[in-house]
């Protein structure tokens, strides 16, 4: 096992012990949908968005147990994000993190609740965190808010994942790819780095350093992603794979292929890692974690 997935999984170890206690029980039959979003929230995830904001966040020396509200809620919203993208009117899929789709496991009018349940938790348990100050709680929930939201953020990235058509021409076909990985998956990420410099009140030169450093590694997750969806290892990955190609759906890999796909995200990651370097050797873990994110089997 390499460092970088010793710490995440050290990290993941904690993270889902206090996750776990954000969701009390609650008596009579609306149990249903707190069980089915517990089910999606505490169900293996890789935990990279939450590891993210609270690596990025002890650059400028907040603690993990500031910044954990943060992550808990990145990890709240994600997790809705995930169990709506496996609903049949979407991607339709049976299998998440080596386990049914909520909405297998459940029902499907259980499984859009348990999405809208985790949404808006998400933002419930940001802005009561009492470890965090008022005004930075305001700034992550307008971060977070856009990032999640339909112009330009995450919805607008599915919205084009699902009905974005070719422009008929390389040029414009290859920017249309770029902002629906850069919408659907790259503002998440971007906003866990972000979260990290906002609570930790970064200078202005190091949130930029970090948002390029962000926008890099998440084009480049998707671009792993997709190459795990070709060629990857079911058992793995815990994902119905070849679903991409079936579905037509306008990922840098079907545009280019696998090798050309495989150049790029190379090539992302190597300039975010030494952009990264600017933070010397407390900038360690975060150019691990981009290699690992393109060398990752699941
Ligand atoms: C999957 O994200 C969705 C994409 C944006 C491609 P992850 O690969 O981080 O999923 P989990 O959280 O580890 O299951
Ligand atoms: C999903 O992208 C991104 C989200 C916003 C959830 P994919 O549809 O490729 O993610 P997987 O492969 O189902 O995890
Ligand atoms: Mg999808
Ligand atoms: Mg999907
Ligand atoms: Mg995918």
């Amino acid at each position: 096992m390499s460092d970088i997935v010793k710490t995440l999984t050290t990290f993941s170890q904690k993270f889902n012990q206090d996750l776990e206690k954000c969701f009390p029980a609650a008596n009579g039959a609306e149990n249903r949908v707190i069980e089915a979003m517990k089910y999606s929230v505490m169900n293996g995830g890789k935990r990279l968005r939450p590891y993210l904001l609270c690596e990025c966040a002890s650059l400028f020396g907040v603690p993990y147990e500031t910044a954990f509200p943060a992550a808990a809620s990145l990890e709240m919203l994600h997790s809705y994000s995930l169990i709506h993208d496996d609903l049949p009117a979407m991607d339709n899929d049976d299998l998440r993190r080596g386990k049914p789709t909520c909405h297998k496991q459940f029902d499907e009018a259980t499984a859009i609740l348990a999405g809208d349940g985790l949404l808006t938790y998400a933002f419930e348990y940001l802005s009561n965190a009492l470890e965090i100050r008022p005004e930075i709680r305001l700034a992550l929930t307008q971060l977070l808010s856009g990032a999640a939201g339909a112009f330009g953020g995450m919805v607008s990235g599915q919205t084009l994942d699902l009905y974005a058509v070719s422009a008929g021409n390389k040029v414009e076909d290859e920017k249309i790819i770029a902002r629906l990985e850069e919408m659907k998956t790259g503002r998440l990420l971007r906003y866990a780095c972000e979260a990290g410099a906002v609570l930790g009140k970064a200078p202005l030169e190091q949130r930029r350093i970090l948002v390029s450093y962000s926008r890099k590694i998440g084009q480049a997750f998707q671009i792993a992603d997709d190459i795990l969806d070709r060629e990857g290892d079911q058992q793995l990955v815990g994902k119905t794979l070849h679903k991409d190609d079936a579905q037509n759906k306008f990922t840098f890999v079907a545009y280019y292929g696998i090798e050309a796909a495989r150049h790029k995200a190379k090539e992302l990651v190597e300039s975010a890692v030494a952009e990264i370097g600017a933070f010397g050797s407390q900038a360690e873990n975060l150019q691990a974690l981009a290699h690992y994110i393109v060398e990752r089997k699941y």
